[in-house]
């Protein structure tokens, strides 16, 4: 080896990808029903250690609201407009809560179509009618709208609301609502005192029917939005991302290199302006983490966890392109070694270039918190997209947020390198349907938790102590099926 490859590359230096190693077999005490795969970030705690990729392929509203059912998170896309990213977050909180305080209402002289759009538009199956003064006049449900296009066309509110409102008022127990809504055989009931509305309950988001979903202290669930470095100079951009902070949670800052002066002091910024908590990247070393944890004074309250990974996303070309990158295993490594070292609490995030259900493990053992992907995700039902056919095989449309298709929209091109227009550094293709999310968190959490019972290690904090090996090219190829003349 030259001298001048001796000095540079370093045993730590070697890019290992999930390829690369297998997790050694542990000793375990333990059978499957007792491993515990939650996964804390912040102040919040993960039943599912999963989170689906701010990618206009694949989280939108209908994938965050699933997610969060079943106890992981959806990261909201950045690639639309100010107003659309409030629509998504807004939706997503309203979904499931014990006290849904943002009721949708309508007055009693709107004509019957307004109530028909919201109904449709926002996936509302009723709205309770107030005057301008905001009291309770009625409710108007989907059962009450009138059938003929002629009542739908000329009706008023008023004319077919309920008009003997049930109500509950606040501060009422979940199993009060309960006894009410049963007692009354009705679906809504709205909190009012003195007349006035202050929120609305509905049976759907009493009912148990998601043990694990991830929710905030209030019923809620949890949201997160991508977010990106760059400091809006309008107001009317901060008024609109300080109305879209009152619904989100987590901000998930949103570049391909967060380890850049521009995007640091730009989150900065963002981080006094917004109440939110914020996770910070994408990076891949340790010196980035070093550097951002010790040297930057983020505020330590609301910056809770790192993002890893550069170049290995399944759509992704920038380490082709440029020939730099820090694959998800590797970047996972080091980003953990350096939060250690200087800020144990934080949580760290491995995203992008998940093959198998099997590289999850691998990432845990690396040090990763949570993991995100989406290629396990965007061929699913609750992706957004159309489902194709494409040689007799059901598919959807997955693009890189930095193919030319997802730049050309204008919204995400500070992901990248600013100013380049030329060099896309995604690609857009089809990726099978896979059916129901369901069903693919089904078969990634089974490849977890049995990872788990051969590693030996109980919780996801035990799988950072686990011991992993580099596999040799030959090996790679003994461990997947081999030697077989094609499929029975
Ligand atoms: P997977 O492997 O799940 O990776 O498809 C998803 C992650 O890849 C990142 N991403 C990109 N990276 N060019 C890139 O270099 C792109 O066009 C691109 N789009 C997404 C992102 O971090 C995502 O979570």
């Amino acid at each position: 080896m030259s001298d001048h490859f001796r000095k540079k590359v370093h045993y730590e230096d070697i890019i290992a990808t999930f390829d690369d190693i297998l997790i050694q077999p542990g000793y375990t005490n333990f059978e499957p029903n007792d491993v515990d795969i939650s996964s804390k970030l912040g102040s919040y705690r993960f039943n599912l250690p999963i989170m689906t990729a701010a990618m206009d392929t694949v989280t939108e509203e209908i994938m965050a609201i699933k997610m969060a059912l079943l106890g992981g998170l959806g990261v909201l896309h950045r690639n639309c407009s100010y107003e659309r990213q409030l629509e998504m977050v807004r939706i997503v909180k309203r979904t499931r809560s014990f006290i849904i305080v943002d009721v949708a209402t309508i007055t009693p002289d709107d004509p019957i179509t307004n109530a028909k759009f919201m109904m449709e538009n926002y996936n509302i199956s009723g709205l309770v009618v107030v005057n301008d003064e905001n009291k309770v006049c009625g409710i108007l449900t989907k059962r009450d709208m009138p059938y003929s296009e002629n009542d739908i066309k000329n009706g008023k509110v008023k004319e077919y609301m309920t008009k003997n409102v049930i109500s509950i008022e606040p501060g009422a127990s979940r199993e009060e609502a309960l006894n009410k809504l049963f007692k009354h055989r009705i679906e809504k009931l709205p909190v009012i005192e003195n007349g006035r509305l202050k929120g609305l309950i509905t049976k759907k988001d009493l009912a148990p029917e998601f043990p694990l979903a991830s929710m905030d202290e209030d019923g809620h669930l949890i949201c997160a939005l991508a977010l990106s470095p760059k400091f809006p100079e309008s107001l009317r951009a901060q008024n609109m991302l300080k109305e879209i902070d009152k619904y989100v949670d987590i901000f998930f800052i949103d570049v391909a290199d967060f380890y850049k002066i521009a995007d640091i002091e730009g989150t900065k910024k963002l981080m006094n302006l917004l109440e939110s908590d914020f996770v910070l990247g994408n990076i891949g070393t340790y010196e980035a983490a070093e550097y951002i944890i010790s040297q930057c004074d983020f505020a330590e309250d609301k910056f809770i966890g790192l993002k890893v990974g550069m170049g290995s996303g399944s759509i992704c070309t920038t380490s082709i392109q440029t020939g730099v990158g820090a694959p998800t295993l590797f970047a996972t490594a080091q980003v953990a070694d350096a939060i250690k070292d200087y800020k144990s609490e934080l949580s760290l995030i491995a995203d992008g270039g998940f093959k198998n259900p099997g590289d999850i493990p691998k990432a845990l053992t690396a040090g990763a918190d949570l993991i995100m992907s989406g290629h396990f995700f965007a061929g699913c039902t609750e992706s957004p997209g159309y489902i194709d056919t494409l040689q007799g095989q059901k598919v959807k449309v997955y693009r890189g947020m930095g193919s030319k298709e997802a730049r050309t929209s204008g919204f995400i091109s500070d992901r990248y390198i600013e100013g380049s227009k030329i060099l896309a550094e995604g690609i857009s293709a089809y990726i099978p349907y896979v059916g129901d999310l369901d069903g693919v968190i089904l078969s990634l959490k089974e490849g977890l938790i049995n990872g788990m019972v051969y590693a030996g290690a109980r919780k996801i904090e035990a799988m950072k102590n686990v011991k992993i090996g580099v596999i040799t090219p030959f090996g790679r190829q003994e461990v997947r099926t081999h030697d077989l003349m094609g499929k029975y």
